[in-house]
């Protein structure tokens, strides 16, 4: 669907709290959200902001012993550095401490009064400071808040309340009539079985005497707003509601409200009704995401469990750190965070696949075309598939972006990435580049690369840094992505001079390397076409130990027709080695050979038998011929 603007907010979060991964993810999800559609061409107006009223943020203050804008001016700080650590690149920052804020929410809440619906009372019921919500007697379960589960307050004053419950059935009408209004569709339910109970009129304010910590009511000095009317103001006192009527009439109805499950009712019921008590129209979609539990268990700050976003991204690049929020979860559902889940996803996706895509590709156009961009001939049966693949993800980034499911559109971009590196297996480049009519090498590169380009300019909303580093190497300059370019095949230039190579996204060690994880062969695969290779440190390097052995004794593995037991001499220390090389060698003709071993590999079982070290040999396709020594040494010789 093309949309001729789109705007898309956050919620506006709390500045009692320092920020977490919670706040990480929606503010990078919607941050994603506007990227893409900046591609799209879409006027885009992207919204975040802080919440800074309320007995949350009070208690906060005086615990600090400073005032509530003190604290907020302090708190708020640690958002700002945040979102600009990880690129996020809203229009605007509100913060509901500010004057643009709050006029608006006076004139608003004199014109519900002027209009009736806001009336005073007596209130007698229940109050849940960590939620900032009011409770009636009969909504509390174990006489606990029915929300978080957390003690309530008890409170009885005079009041003022906004008429809730004639609207009730109005509201219910029209969620069912516009059926993308919440989304996910379990979420709308959720809503509507809420909305199966008579709705209380909302208490819309607090006595000074008890809380001063807000906006001022125009009507009444004795009172303050209630912070989540307060709150919800801001998606529209942002962008002009009664103070700049043209730029509100540009960016308003909203496209998106993302927000996280826990405050699903504050914008599917009481938002909706003060904006229909306002004359205002309602926002497109409220979008409900889930959870990021760390482990299996849900974060909490008393527990300590909480993920630090800012040092995440210093520890493995903000990047990566969007791209596996932005993939792991599956829109609407909970997901679980780990650092282990990370490293998987980080190595599998970028190192392995993309990183190693692009390093293996530039060099070997520098190998084998000097390090300029070959023209392509015809395309075979096997470049038209991969132009299909590429150009087919494009389409369904599109789709699953409208759909709300990036993790899938994301997927159709990795296996673009699988699918380019297997193609290269199946046209060996390096073959080609034997034979004397190099057309067939160059169609091949150029392809490769052409694939390449598509697959970061659809990465580009999500990872922007590193996909502008990219698409330098693949000597990209002129940077006027638009999606529509990416729906087209060919736009890589032929003759053009690629960049240097890149280490996009080195490897990650596993933080505990499990004997389990250990792969099936034992022999390492040191791969001998001009394969990229991931840059490491010599420090890197050094860690690895690589020592000459003799083979003493081979026998076949009973059941396991890839591997063979090894005995060795190290250096005249006795060991046993499983090895991947059965299909290559009868058992007899390696005994006698001196081979190189990596000698401090920790020690696993492989099919249940010990294996202690590892050896190296080097494959080309089906070919493996095991890594041999020389002449004369000792063994146990040090490989440098
Ligand atoms: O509720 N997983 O602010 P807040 C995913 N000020 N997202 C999470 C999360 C988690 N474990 N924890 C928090 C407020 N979030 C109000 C909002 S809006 C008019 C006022 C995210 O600081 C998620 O987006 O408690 C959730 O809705 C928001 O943080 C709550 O932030
Ligand atoms: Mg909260």
């Amino acid at each position: 669907m093309q949309r001729d603007k789109f705007y898309v907010t956050t919620p506006i979060y709390y500045v009692n709290d320092r920020p977490h991964i919670g706040h990480a993810y929606t503010t990078i999800l919607a941050d994603v959200l506007a990227r893409y559609h900046r591609l799209l061409k879409v006027p885009t107006f992207f919204l975040t902001g802080t919440d800074e009223h309320g007995q949350k943020v009070q208690q906060a203050a005086d615990k600090g012993g400073i005032t509530p804008q003190e604290h907020a001016d302090r708190t708020v700080v640690r958002f700002q550095e945040l979102w600009e650590k990880l690129e996020i690149t809203h229009d605007d920052f509100i913060r509901t401490t500010e004057p643009r804020h709050k006029t608006v929410v006076q004139k608003l809440f004199q014109n519900l009064y002027d209009k009736g619906e806001i009336y005073r009372a007596e209130y007698d019921g229940w109050y849940c400071v960590p939620c900032e919500r009011f409770f009636m007697e009969k909504d509390l379960v174990n006489g606990a808040c029915p929300d978080c589960g957390r003690p309530v307050d008890r409170i009885k004053e005079s009041n003022y309340f906004l008429r809730m419950s004639k609207y009730q059935e109005w509201l219910v009408q029209y969620i069912q009539d516009h059926p993308k209004f919440i989304q996910p569709d379990y979420r709308r339910n959720e809503t509507l079985g809420f909305l199966r109970k008579p709705l209380n009129d909302l208490c819309v304010s607090r006595p000074k005497s008890r809380l001063s910590w807000g906006i001022e009511l125009p009507f009444d000095k004795d009172f303050v707003a209630y912070v989540w009317c307060d709150a919800l103001t801001n998606y529209i006192s942002a962008v002009g509601y009664l103070s700049d009527e043209a730029k509100f009439a540009r960016w308003w109805p909203a496209s998106y409200h993302l927000i996280g499950k826990d405050i699903l009712t504050t914008h599917t019921v009481y938002w909706p009704i003060m904006l229909k008590a306002m004359g205002v129209e309602l926002p497109e979609t409220v979008f409900a995401h889930g959870w990021w539990l760390l482990g299996d268990s849900k974060m909490s700050k008393t527990d300590g469990n909480v993920v630090n976003p800012m040092e995440f991204a210093d520890k493995y690049g903000v990047e990566a750190f969007r791209y596996f929020l932005m993939a792991e979860m599956v829109l609407g559902q909970d997901a679980s965070f780990t650092e282990e889940a990370f490293i998987r996803r980080y190595n599998a996706d970028l190192a392995n696949d993309l990183g190693n895509l692009l390093s293996r590709l530039v060099k070997m156009i520098g190998t084998y075309a000097g390090g300029t961009l070959p023209a392509p001939g015809e395309l075979g049966e096997e470049e038209k598939l991969l132009r299909k693949t590429a150009l087919e993800a494009a389409v369904t980034m599109e789709t699953t972006l409208d759909g709300m499911r990036l993790d899938l559109g994301l997927a159709a971009v990795i296996s673009v990435v699988r699918e380019t590196n297997r193609y290269l297996e199946r046209r060996q480049p390096w073959t080609l580049a034997k034979q004397e009519d190099k057309q067939p090498l160059y169609t091949v590169l150029y392809c490769a690369a052409e694939a390449l380009r598509i697959v970061s300019g659809l990465l580009f909303p999500v990872m922007p840094g590193k996909m502008a580093e990219l698409r330098k190497a693949l000597g990209i300059t002129d940077e006027t992505l638009d999606l529509d370019s990416l729906k087209e095949w060919g736009g890589l230039k032929p003759g053009t001079q690629l960049g240097a190579m890149q280490s996009l996204f080195p490897r990650i060690m596993p933080i505990e390397a499990k004997p389990g994880a250990i792969p099936e062969s034992g022999a390492a695969k040191v791969e001998v076409t001009p394969m990229g290779v991931v840059l490491v440190d010599y420090a890197d390097f050094q860690k690895i130990q690589l020592r000459t052995a003799r083979i003493l004794e081979v026998e076949k593995i009973q059941g396991a027709d890839k591997l063979l037991r090894l005995q060795i001499d190290l250096g005249g220390e006795r060991r046993q080695i499983v090895a991947g090389i059965a299909l290559h060698y009868e058992p007899s003709a390696l005994v006698g050979k001196v081979v190189v071993v990596v000698a401090n590999l920790k020690p696993a079982k492989i099919r249940g038998i010990e294996s202690n070290g590892m050896l190296l040999a080097a494959s080309v396709g089906k070919e493996l011929r095991v890594i041999t020594v020389e002449g004369d040494l000792p063994t146990g010789a040090v490989v440098k």
